[in-house]
This record gives C-alpha cells, structure tokens and sequence, in this order.
C-alpha cells in the first residue's frame, strides 16, 4: 500500500458525492455513467506504476467491465490493492451543534467478511472534524475516535488493513496555527483509542489532512510552512510503528496537494512513508476532460496518468513545477 513511488486513488464517492461531481461537468449520475467514468480510470494504461491501491465504493465493488471482468478482479490483475469504503456517512452528533460522528459499526464484521470475499484487501473509514467557533469539543473528538478504533479493530480481526482517516476539515477562516492544534489533539486522541482498544500500528494506515491554513483565511501559508507544519505536528503524536501515512487531498487544488507531498518528502527522514490517497486531487483533471464524452476518454486517462505520476515523483521529493507542463 506504501510502496516507493506509489499511492493510492480514493474513487470511493458515496452516491450524493459522485452526483456532485457528475453534476459540476453536467453528466447524469446514472449507474452506467459511474461505471464508466470508474471503469476509465481503472484501465489507464501504466497508472499501476504510481498507483498501489484503489479504495472502492461498494457499488463499484460489485461492478465490472464492459468485457465482464469484477473491478477488484482487473485491478488485482494489474498488481493493484483493491480497498473499500466501510463507513455509512458522518452524521450529526446528538447534543453537538455543527459537529458530526461517522456511523456504520452495526454489522462491520460481517459486512467485511463479504467484502474480503469480493476481493478487498484493505478498508477505510472516514471521521470529520470541523473547525468553527468553540469547535471541535472533546465531545466529538472522542466519539470518532472511539468509533475509528472499532473499525480498526474489527478490520485487523477479519484480515482487512484499515485505513484510519480523521479529517480536520480545511473549510473556514481558521489560521495553520488553529489547524496545526486541532490536528495534533485529535490524532493524539485517535492513537489513544486505537492502543486501548488493541489495534496494532504496524497493520495500520493512517489518512490524515496535512497541516494547512483554513480555505478561507486571509493568510494562506506557503508550501514549505505547511510540510514543516504538518511533520512537526506528526513528530510529536504519530507513533513510529505506523508504517505509513497517506494523506487526503481536502480540497486542496491538484498541484498543490502534489506539491506539499513533495516538499514533506524532500525533509521528511522517516519515520514512516509519506504518501497519497488523493480523490479530488487525482481526479479533477481526468473527470473535467472527460465530461461525460466517449471520445475524451483517451485524453482523460492521459490526465489522469499525468496527475499519479507527478504524484508518484512527490514520494520521492523529485517533482518539479515543470513536470506539470511537460503533458
Ligand atoms: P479527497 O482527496 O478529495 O479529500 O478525498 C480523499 C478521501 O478519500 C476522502 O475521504
């Protein structure tokens, strides 16, 4: 899942997240489209070069090629991890006005039994934390991290690796400094949950957002400021058994995303692998060139092996801004 030069693809859009996607380039979100638009990126041609898993929604799990081949089955083919999207959601949290818990534990152990059986190889499970006045409270903090630990748990059980995804959210004023503390507190209250409730590190991933001003903060730190934020943060809360660390894009604008991943990696010197499990910032490319056209699909598989491979480069701290306009 870590290996050099590679990440992963997060195309594990719920239904009402891939409709907002289909609906920015004006394509139906039909099962059909899904299944082209999902079958398109699976079958780019070399993508396996910088790309090592692919974490799956669980109607894409279940659906295959035009040539009747079961997704998980072509991506295992090409020496690609099939992975699979295991929560239900982040809903409002009871008594916690603007803050949210992921639900989905009823049932996790037999539904990741018959996901093992399709084919999954790892799962993840994604916690929301939102920055806003008087927020995040430990309230919500807790409640997800007890929540994450439970899955992992139940993954590490059923021979599943989870992925452990706290999102702090990048939406708001809030400055590097107010992300910097809330990340550290709530991923020091995650590997809390995770060693009470037994999970071992060394069989875990963990998915985090990078250390970043608030999208709508007047002061937006540079590139280097946020790789040296976000490993300072990491330093001091992420144990050294986790063998990696695959962050989520957020939102963050394509190039962007590749370039701090890029500048972590030049400073970096372990402890862990520092990767990417990118959705937005490895599909905005691929899915705005393709909108909806069979004959745009060679040139979005194009944009799509463009974006894994500049991103396959930044694992390694060998990306460069002309690499993006060498297309
Ligand atoms: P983004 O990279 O678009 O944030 O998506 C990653 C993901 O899997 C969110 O759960």
């Amino acid at each position: 899942m870590v290996a050099p030069g590679k990440g992963i693809l997060a195309a594990d859009e719920s239904s009402p997240t891939i409709k907002k996607r289909f609906d920015s380039i004006g394509v139906e979100s039909t099962e059909q489209n899904r299944r082209t638009y999902r079958q398109m990126l699976f079958t780019t041609d070399g993508a396996e070069e910088f790309i090592s898993g692919v974490i799956l929604f669980d109607e894409t799990l279940r659906q295959s090629t035009d040539d009747g081949i079961a997704f998980p089955k072509l991506l295992a083919e090409k020496g690609i991890l099939p992975g699979i999207k295991v929560d239900k959601g982040a809903k409002a949290l009871a008594g916690a006005e603007g803050e949210k818990v992921t639900e989905g534990l009823d049932g996790l152990r037999e539904r990741l039994e018959e996901y093992r059986g399709l084919g999954a190889r790892f799962a993840k499970w994604r916690a929301v934390i939102t920055i806003g006045d008087g927020i995040p409270s430990d309230y919500c903090i807790d409640a997800n991290a007890h929540a994450l630990a439970r899955y992992a748990a139940l993954c590490v059980e059923g021979g599943i690796v989870p992925i452990v995804e706290p999102e702090v959210l990048m939406d708001g004023p809030h400055s590097i400094e107010r992300c910097y503390e809330v990340t550290e507190r709530t991923l020091c209250r995650v590997f809390d949950a995770l060693y009470a409730q037994r999970v071992p590190l060394e069989r875990t991933i963990l998915k985090p957002n990078m250390v970043l001003s608030g999208n709508e903060c007047p002061k937006q730190a540079g590139v280097r400021e946020v790789a040296e934020a976000t490993l300072h943060c990491f330093r001091r809360v992420v144990p050294a058994a986790v063998p990696g660390i695959v962050f989520l894009s957020g939102g963050q604008s394509d190039e962007l995303a590749t370039a701090h991943l890029n500048e972590m990696n030049k400073i970096a010197g372990g402890p862990w692998e520092l990767s990417f499990s990118y959705g937005r910032a490895l599909q905005a490319p691929p899915l705005k060139s393709w909108v909806g056209k069979p004959e745009n699909i060679p040139s979005a598989q194009q944009a799509f092996y463009h974006r894994a491979q500049c991103n396959g480069a930044a694992r390694s701290g060998s990306y460069s801004e002309e690499m993006e306009s060498a297309t």
